[in-house]
């Protein structure tokens, strides 16, 4: 573990009364350091002297019984009881003093310099005390403890003989960005409820804040919607997998009802992460047009597709139809999801359909459009007062800022540079998803299964990104909010999205959490070497090439999984 002495600059005054606490018992031997392995890395991490050994009897003081602070609790109670079988018991109260054998959860109001997120723990023989202002901290202030312990904590059977101890420590540790997020592909493969609240708990393990849902594309609208109840009942279900025969009746899909939807936002309430739902348009809606074809310019879509690529029907943007549409939908969106923030997607979406159709011409001769793309950003700029009305703020994909964009959406860059630099100079605030570093569908190596036109990005590629990419300004930086990698799902069904995001994430979390600079990617090797131990004993399938190919040319061609 690197310990980060330049991070002491940039922290405030708090933080270094903390520092000063603390400076009388920094340094550690190097086999003392290669004990902790703690990915994304701590801002600061200081040695002490001593262990603290888990003893029967343990007890974890919480003064929450709800929300993050107490899954904090919860979290570490359950696994150092299953894998170790002793008794730990969570107790609401808070003691004044240290107490052996007891890791205590305490909120301190009293530190702004740790902002919403951060935290510090002190290890020393007689116990933890971890603190944070917030309690998402303590809930981050326990992903991290988690790391401190051996990987068999995560053992989900009792591990014979198994003692529990951490080497004595401190650590202080807050976000760099306060925009942490995974996109997950919910549309070109249905995902269970049950494996999103697993994929969240792996997201939370990271430290990772946002969970960008989409739901709805061309090969299927995943989210019940009381007033249009077609678009699950037909466009949640498509004949065939990516356009194989469609074979005795069987439909593939599957639908979350609003029920599920709750669900799983008070799951991911618990682990801090907030539920952002995509609703694509314009692009990218063939299953709402097969449902509602009224929807389309010239109702030529009966099918949810079954293949991947892009689609030309799109959303007519000459009919109110469709705004009303729209309206009905983002109001029962707006109700259900209570993040401030609503995706409208707006990416790829092909103008063919709105050169033929009349309406979408008389549009822009009334509205006095110069073209199709400006009839995109009329589009856009409707669908943002919609939101706005509901108390929602809009974000899209980065062709949202095609044909002008108001500056108070915010833009996803992925893919237009022109755009995305457009939309800074416009003083949008705007989330990094660039595809060579971020996008999680392109494979980490080279290999058979791959379509030709994907990239590869392996995991040091991630581990080289910046969210504040190269031309943005110093007086600008403000306006990056973070980064977000997503999954888009055709060549990753359920099974696989493990096998996708990891270790990838790993590296990405560092490049979203720890402190900005140059990293030091042997040292963080050396840390996901421990973190693949724990992934192991978690039963989690990581894509293992970088284990296995360590030092090799990252181009070398592996076989599919
Ligand atoms: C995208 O990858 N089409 C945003
Ligand atoms: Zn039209």
């Amino acid at each position: 573990m690197t310990i980060f002495r330049t991070a002491r600059q940039s922290l405030t005054a708090t933080l270094a009364g903390w520092m000063l606490l603390f400076s009388g018992q920094i340094f550690a031997s190097p086999g003392e350091v290669s004990n902790v392995h703690v990915v994304p890395a701590p801002l600061l991490l200081e040695y002490g002297s001593g262990r603290f050994g888990v003893e029967q009897g343990l007890n974890i003081f919480v003064k929450d019984k709800s929300g993050p602070a107490f899954t904090a609790a919860e979290l570490l109670r359950e696994k150092i009881a299953t894998s170790t079988g002793l008794d730990v018991e969570i107790k609401h109260s808070i003691p004044s003093k240290a107490i052996p054998n007891s890791i205590q959860l305490l909120a301190t109001d009293t530190d702004d310099s740790l902002g919403d997120e951060g935290y510090t723990i002190n290890v020393t023989s007689r116990g933890i005390i971890a603190r944070a202002p917030k309690a998402a901290g303590l809930l981050y202030a326990a992903e991290t403890i988690r790391q401190l312990f051996p990987a068999e904590l995560e053992s989900k059977a009792q591990v014979p003989g198994l003692k529990l101890s951490i080497p004595a420590l401190t650590i202080i540790d807050k976000p760099r960005f306060k925009w942490r997020g995974c996109m997950l592909d919910c549309s070109r493969h249905f995902m269970e409820k049950e494996f999103i609240f697993h994929y969240l708990q792996v997201l939370a393990y990271y430290k990772i804040n946002v969970f960008h849902w989409h739901l709805t594309d061309d090969q299927g609208w995943r989210l019940e919607i009381r007033k249009y109840p077609r678009l699950t009942e037909f466009g949640a279900w498509r004949k065939g997998e990516n356009g194989a025969p469609f074979e005795d009746g069987k439909t593939y899909g599957g639908f979350y009802t609003q029920e599920d939807v709750r669900d799983v936002i008070a799951f991911a309430r618990k682990l801090n992460i907030r539920v952002i739902p995509e609703i694509e348009m314009p692009g990218h809606s063939s299953a709402a047009i097969a449902s509602y074809p009224y929807l389309s310019c010239n109702e030529d879509m009966t099918e949810v597709r079954t293949e991947w690529g892009i689609e030309k029907t799109i959303l007519c943007a000459g009919k109110e139809s469709v705004f009303e549409f729209e309206e009905n939908v983002l109001a029962e969106v707006a109700e259900l999801f209570p993040d401030e923030y609503v995706h409208i997607g707006g990416d790829e979406a092909l103008k063919d359909k709105w050169k033929q159709c009349p309406r979408c011409q008389a549009r822009i001769k009334e509205e006095g459009l110069k073209d199709e793309q400006e009839l995109q950003s009329y589009f856009v700029k409707r669908i943002e007062k919609i939101l706005n009305k509901h108390g929602k703020k809009m974000i899209g994909w980065d062709e949202i800022y095609q044909g002008g964009l108001s500056s108070t959406a915010v833009v996803q860059y992925w893919n237009h540079d022109d755009y995305f630099r457009g939309a800074i100079a416009n003083g949008n605030h705007v989330v990094t998803s660039p595809t060579k570093f971020a996008y999680f569908d392109y494979p980490e190596s080279e290999n058979t299964d791959k379509p030709k036109w994907m990239r590869v990005t392996p995991l040091s590629k991630v581990y080289s990104f910046d969210p504040i990419i190269e031309g943005v300004e110093p007086w600008q930086e403000h306006l990056v909010l973070g980064g977000e990698a997503p999954l888009w799902t055709e060549h990753a069904p359920q099974e696989r999205v493990e096998f996708q995001i990891l270790p990838r994430l790993a590296a990405f979390s560092e490049v979203l959490w720890s402190r900005r600079g140059p990293k030091d990617y042997e040292d963080f090797l050396n840390r996901l070497d421990a973190n693949y131990l724990r992934l192991d004993v978690m039963g989690i399938k990581y894509n293992p090439f970088e284990k296995e190919n360590r030092g090799k040319p990252e181009t070398a061609v592996t076989p599919a999984p």
